[in-house]
């Protein structure tokens, strides 16, 4: 529409009416793969980080990021319904607004997956060291197991982790249904312990002051605890195999989103009123960036002796009113559950990148399958190494805050082309259809805006890098070799939306 080639929709439709997924999923299903996609990183680290951008604000930082995720969803939904193959967003956009636009959003969603798998891979690292410390009485040094601005030189285990995750996905390894229930029942179970442990023994003084940086410092939580909500697109991409989606879509998403977001106000009550939410300031009073060399330097002066200043949030609040060992055990469970969050962010990746290779925007190679394996081996390792590098050196807020960069986009871009496509294709039959688009799709646009802006400075302006890198490569690469601009309209004949192989679709595998 905007920029000229357009992937035809019918030719995207096709690839996907050769798959023939039954509908199996119903509302209860969609809600807790919901559930599951979701809980991560964003409640078990960066509660922390929202409390010192927002202190006790930051339960207003969670509502406004779960009602943009919500209404982004429910947009998000009509277009997976409609055209429900891989590559999400970035197919979405080729079909509706054409090929630049389709490939600045695909490049925007390697910082969604990749470096929210790097985002993951850092938090996983500060629950696994605080449980090995606290449990054998050991002092691991802080130069091996943090990241150059977070007062350390090297995060190690997050290497590791993002190195034995790529090995899995090049292995092939996928994990059943039943190993995610249990995850996912692991991450509940350990939300709930410190949900019952904590909210009953709340101080209610340690509320104010309210919002101790303003309502500046709540939009600025806002748009880091984002993170906390990603993954629900998982559902969305789950409408092929839904039964009755108009009705029970929205019940997934929502419910899903709904629930997530009762649980992340419990967690983040029960930390701010037993060990308090404010913020650690400068020694002039000043606000400190969470993952900042001042914010370390002032995390050492008082010992580490502040929510804001852990690694570890939840684990720590629960030693600090007396339950270590069960603080241990919320460790073990985070230690056990956060990989699947890694291993659906790197399989995403590798995904989006097999999309983009196969309509000819990445080299081929890309998508070359391993002959035992018969993995796409070349883009995982190279997206392994990538994350590894990103989990080695940035803090997990920072991390987080740029990947929920480039998933804004990537909403809003999506928000924008189901209005372009209801005024364009306005017969073509639609499973879902977003209640009251007009004014939904405005307000999520709006919203993800809105939290953009709200991010920091420099997360802002790596985007913007980022995108202008992606033109340099789009223009001096891919626009001479994109499929669609040498008239290849391919429709794979086998199920294109998947690398061959026995990796799993998103996301009934994970
Ligand atoms: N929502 C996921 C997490 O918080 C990405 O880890």
């Amino acid at each position: 529409m905007f920029f000229g080639r357009k992937k035809p929709l019918d030719a995207i439709l096709a690839t996907a009416e050769k798959k023939s997924l039954h509908r199996t999923l119903g509302a209860f299903q969609l809600t807790m793969l919901g559930i599951g996609a979701v809980i991560g990183t964003g409640i078990f680290v960066l509660t922390a980080e929202a409390a010192q951008k927002a202190g006790p604000g930051m339960m207003i930082s969670f509502v406004i990021a779960g009602l943009v995720c919500a209404v982004a969803a429910l947009c998000y939904a009509e277009m997976a319904a409609m055209v429900p193959v891989s590559g999400s967003a970035y197919t979405y956009s080729y079909a509706v607004m054409g090929e630049l636009l389709a490939w600045m959003v695909g490049w925007a969603l390697i910082l969604e997956y990749a470096v929210a798998a790097g985002a993951v891979s850092v938090g996983w690292s500060g629950y696994v060291v605080g449980l090995i410390e606290h449990a054998f009485a050991i002092d691991i040094p802080d130069t091996l197991v943090l990241g150059p601005f977070d007062g350390g030189m090297i995060n190690l285990p997050a290497m590791a982790i993002a190195g034995l995750v790529t090995w899995l996905l090049v292995l092939g390894t996928k994990e059943s249904a039943t190993v995610n229930a249990v995850l996912v029942a692991i991450k509940v179970a350990a939300l709930c312990l410190f949900i019952v442990l904590a909210v009953p023994v709340m101080n209610m003084e340690k509320f104010t002051p309210f919002m101790p940086l303003g309502f500046g410092g709540v939009s600025a939580a806002a748009a880091s605890i984002f993170f906390a909500y990603v993954g629900f697109d998982a559902v969305s991409t789950a409408a092929e195999e839904t039964k009755n989606p108009q009705r029970n879509m929205p019940i997934g998403l929502i419910g899903s989103l709904a629930i997530c977001t009762i649980f992340y106000l419990l967690v983040a009550a029960g930390v701010i009123g037993t060990v308090g939410g404010q913020p650690v300031l400068g020694p002039g009073g000043e606000a400190l960036e969470p993952g900042s060399r001042e914010l370390a330097a002032q995390c050492a002066l008082i010992s580490d002796n502040a929510v804001t200043c852990s690694k570890e949030a939840l684990a720590w609040t629960l030693r600090q009113i007396g339950w270590p060992q069960i603080g241990n055990l919320i460790g073990l469970a985070a230690g056990l559950a956060l990989p699947s969050v890694i291993l659906m962010m790197m399989f995403g990746q590798t995904r989006i990148f097999f999309v983009m290779s196969r309509d000819g925007l990445l080299p081929q190679a890309f998508s070359k399958i391993h002959p035992r394996y018969n993995t796409p081996h070349v883009i995982t390792v190279i997206t392994g190494i990538a994350v590894a590098l990103f989990a080695a050196f940035f803090p997990v807020g920072q991390l987080a805050n740029i990947s929920n960069s480039g998933t804004l986009f990537a909403f809003a871009a999506v928000s924008i082309a189901v209005m372009i496509l209801r005024q364009t294709e306005p017969t073509r039959k639609r499973p879902f259809r977003t209640p009251a688009l007009y004014l939904t799709a405005p307000i999520a646009v709006a919203g993800c805006a809105y939290l953009f802006w709200s991010l920091d400075e420099k997360s802002k302006l790596l985007f913007f890098v980022w995108a202008a890198i992606g033109l340099v490569v789009y223009f001096l690469y891919s626009r001479s070799r994109s499929h669609v601009g040498r008239g290849i309209v391919d429709v794979p004949e086998t199920d294109g939306d998947v690398p061959p192989g026995p990796v799993p679709p998103l996301p009934t595998g994970l």
